[in-house]
């Protein structure tokens, strides 16, 4: 519960810090790890919000898959949503559907949407990965929540995931472990194929092993 308390505080530290930076980029934070030795090649907002080359890389696989449900957890200020709804407007089709648990940060995530000239490819919700409901066959899932839930995010998706779906989950480097070794352990379980993908805080692309041809 004190862990809880303390990482809440983290998440509007964070954002007050995001505001008072106006969108000014800065080096990436995250240290260096085997895999990606230089972090500072790679631009961020601030540290919640995903890098900034990873955002762009969002965008472009939603152009190049043409989603027309894509799933988020854990939105923060709506950055990723937002990139993510760019890709979707592109296309012209599509919905991002996003949760927050965190009602202080969901609230500024909700500014955020409304003015972004986007809002209609988004459906921005006040709850809990682990128990938001969502309809339909999901053709991308980014996962980007509380790394220690990730495992058990992806795996109350998957049966929704489209055999041919996309499955990210971010924050999986070797330094920060978790969200890898959860990736590597559904992949031994026979769920997922994974690919790492030496990104600063690491990022894990992966589909599921059922529904292939
Ligand atoms: C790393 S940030 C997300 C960054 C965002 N995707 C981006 O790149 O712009 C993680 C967010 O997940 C939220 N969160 C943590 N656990 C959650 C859960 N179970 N369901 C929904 N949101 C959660 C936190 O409050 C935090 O705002």
């Amino acid at each position: 519960m004190q862990l809880f308390k303390k990482k809440l505080k983290q998440e509007h530290k964070i954002m007050r810090q995001a505001e008072l930076a106006k969108g000014a980029l800065l080096p990436e934070y995250h240290r260096p790890t085997s895999e990606c030795p230089h972090p500072e090649r790679w631009s961020m907002y601030d540290s919640m919000t995903a890098e900034v080359e990873v955002l762009e890389f969002l965008r472009a696989l939603i152009t190049t898959l043409k989603p027309n449900l894509v799933v988020e957890t854990g939105s923060f200020l709506a950055v990723s949503t937002l990139w993510i709804a760019e890709g979707l407007k592109r296309n012209g089709f599509g919905k991002v559907v996003s949760c927050e648990f965190d009602p202080v940060v969901y609230a500024k995530a909700r500014e955020n949407v409304a003015s972004s000239g986007l809002a209609e490819w988004i459906d921005l919700r006040n709850e809990s990965s682990l128990e938001m409901q969502v309809n339909g066959e999901i053709d991308l899932l980014f996962s980007d929540s509380d790394p220690p839930i990730r495992e058990q995010e992806v795996k109350r998706f998957l049966p929704q995931i489209r055999p041919y779906g996309m499955i990210l989950m971010h924050d999986a480097s070797s330094h920060l472990k978790i969200v890898r070794e959860a990736a590597l352990k559904m992949e031994a379980e026979g769920l997922l194929s994974v690919i790492l993908l030496p990104t600063p805080r690491g990022l894990v692309m992966a589909q599921k092993r059922a529904g292939r041809q």
